[in-house]
């Protein structure tokens, strides 16, 4: 047979090129334990490059300019270890959760507290309990792990607020931090709920239920959780008395809420949190994992334009850890949780292969890298992942979070954090802080939210 010389050159070089990039694609096989580790380990690996806190001269666990991103990083760290089994990072992890706990033992560390929302101090106290339930030890020195998600609980509690749309959390805590001090956010309200309802199941006290559902019912009295829908707005204006929700749309506010009815239903076996739950869960199906995007999940409200800042790019890996959570509290969603964790974990290794290096994107829809690298991406890469080894955990002694009466051993106190101020009467920025406006979390997308729509409203005039 007569073949061309050149085209055949050509068509050899074209193979090897095309088995060079399927090299650098991250492979992930569904069913093989050791694609799986070895995709989260170098998603995380990837991470952690970003990470100077354990480096001399480095302070554990802070982000000077996005101070609640260090929890979102602890958590994937903590989502890495109970699902694939290393322990690698768990002394640094253990070390960074304890570092950023505060004198008062609830996440509002001096270096930062006097710029943070409700959010911010919340995830930390998730990622606290986070620790509690999946039992890393408490440190030998310092405060619990359960005692500083507990600080959180009693130091939000204090800051309920009845004088506007007759309860719930502001967004932020002080009102020198401008107009978030006037509204009242989903993942404020959802974050306290949700660890209201894990305090609850993890130790049994009443009082953590009686938050949890306190927070839920006035939850859907406003504009941010429609319990006939099951849609969850972003934010709603207090000064309105939450006359109207924002419409806007978050995997992570849905997030929020439905790990909230999951554990809540874990612990009490009542109906009507199962059906918060699936009701939130078809919601999220249907918004978030469409069918266009092969079922993959999407923040569509920044990725089609390309527009995700840090905060928005990590909401996919936070909603996967509680995906993956509530796959194990309750097994008869285990099954249609885990096939779009499957879906949105291809998704996402098909984003990781950049800079031939495994580098992962924003947007996992399209079947490849789209060319944007952070640490946020590494962090939500790196959940996706790790919860990829749910077959291989559930049913096992490492399975479903622990509770005080199932494994879990760290110290409870249930007066943690009650030293801390409420905040909703200091008017003052504190002087003798550092400034470290920015810390927190939203508060770019909000004051970009309010120019937009100033400025809609200017040439809509
Ligand atoms: C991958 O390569 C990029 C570009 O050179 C670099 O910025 C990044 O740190 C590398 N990541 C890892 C995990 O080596
Ligand atoms: C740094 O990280 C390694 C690996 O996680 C850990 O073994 C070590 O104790 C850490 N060192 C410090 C000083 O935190
Ligand atoms: C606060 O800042 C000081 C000075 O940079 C540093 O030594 C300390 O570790 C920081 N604390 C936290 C919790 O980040
Ligand atoms: C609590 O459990 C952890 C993990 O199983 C273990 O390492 C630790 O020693 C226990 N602590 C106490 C005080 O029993
Ligand atoms: C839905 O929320 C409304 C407003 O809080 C409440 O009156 C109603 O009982 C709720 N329905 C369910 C099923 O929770
Ligand atoms: C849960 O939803 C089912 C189906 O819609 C309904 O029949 C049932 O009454 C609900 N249970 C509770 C406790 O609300
Ligand atoms: C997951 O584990 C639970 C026990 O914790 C079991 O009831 C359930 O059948 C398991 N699911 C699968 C798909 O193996």
């Amino acid at each position: 047979m007569q073949i061309n010389g050149t085209r055949s050159i050509c068509a050899v070089i074209l193979y090897v090129l095309a088995l060079g990039r399927q090299a650098l694609a991250l492979e992930l096989v569904a069913t093989s334990q050791d694609s799986i580790k070895n995709a989260a380990s170098t998603a995380t690996y990837g991470m952690m490059t970003y990470y100077t806190g354990n480096e001399t001269g480095g302070i554990p666990g802070a982000f000077p300019s996005k101070w609640w991103e260090g929890s979102a990083l602890l958590l994937a760290l903590l989502n890495y270890w109970h699902f694939t089994g290393d322990d690698y990072y768990n002394e640094e992890l253990s070390i960074a959760l304890q570092w950023q706990s505060g004198t008062n033992g609830d996440y509002m560390p001096s270096n930062y507290s006097s710029f943070l929302g409700n959010d911010d101090q919340m995830f930390w106290g998730l990622s606290a309990m986070t620790a509690v339930e999946y039992k890393l030890p408490d440190r030998p020195t310092g405060f619990s792990w359960l005692s500083l998600a507990q600080g959180v609980f009693n130091t939000q509690k204090a800051r309920w607020d009845t004088t506007m749309c007759g309860g719930g959390l502001r967004w932020q805590i002080y009102v020198y931090e401008g107009s978030g001090y006037y509204m009242k956010n989903a993942v404020s309200n959802g974050g306290f709920f949700q660890l209201a309802a894990r305090l609850y199941r993890y130790t049994g006290n009443e009082e953590y239920y009686t938050w949890a559902k306190k927070t839920w019912e006035w939850s859907c009295s406003v504009p941010l959780v429609d319990n006939s829908t099951w849609t969850v707005d972003d934010s709603t204006n207090g000064e309105q008395q939450c006359a109207n929700g924002d419409q806007v749309r978050w995997t992570y506010n849905y997030g929020v809420y439905f790990g909230g009815c999951a554990y809540l239903y874990a612990a009490t076996n009542d109906e009507y949190w199962l059906n918060c739950t699936t009701g939130l869960l078809n919601s999220l199906w249907s918004t978030f994992f469409t069918e266009k995007n092969n079922y993959i999940i999407s923040d569509w409200e920044c990725e089609t334009r390309e527009i995700c800042n840090n905060n928005e790019v990590l909401f996919k890996g936070l909603v996967a850890s509680w995906l993956a959570q509530t796959a194990l509290l309750i097994p008869s969603l285990y099954d249609e949780i885990l096939s779009k964790l499957q879906a949105s974990g291809q998704g996402a290794a098909n984003s990781c292969t950049g800079n031939s290096n495994s580098t992962c994107g924003v947007r996992w829809t399209t079947g490849t890298w789209d060319g944007l690298q952070g640490m946020e991406q590494q962090i939500s890469a790196s959940n996706a992942f790790s919860v990829q080894m749910l077959p291989w955990i559930n049913g096992t002694e490492y399975g479903p979070p622990v509770t005080s009466k199932t494994g879990g051993n760290s110290s409870s106190n249930v007066n943690a954090g009650e030293n801390e101020d409420a905040g909703s009467g200091q008017t003052t920025k504190p002087v003798t802080t550092g400034d470290k406006a920015g810390a927190g979390i939203l508060t770019i997308i909000f004051v970009g939210g309010l120019v937009g729509m100033a400025t809609f409203m200017f040439l809509g005039a």
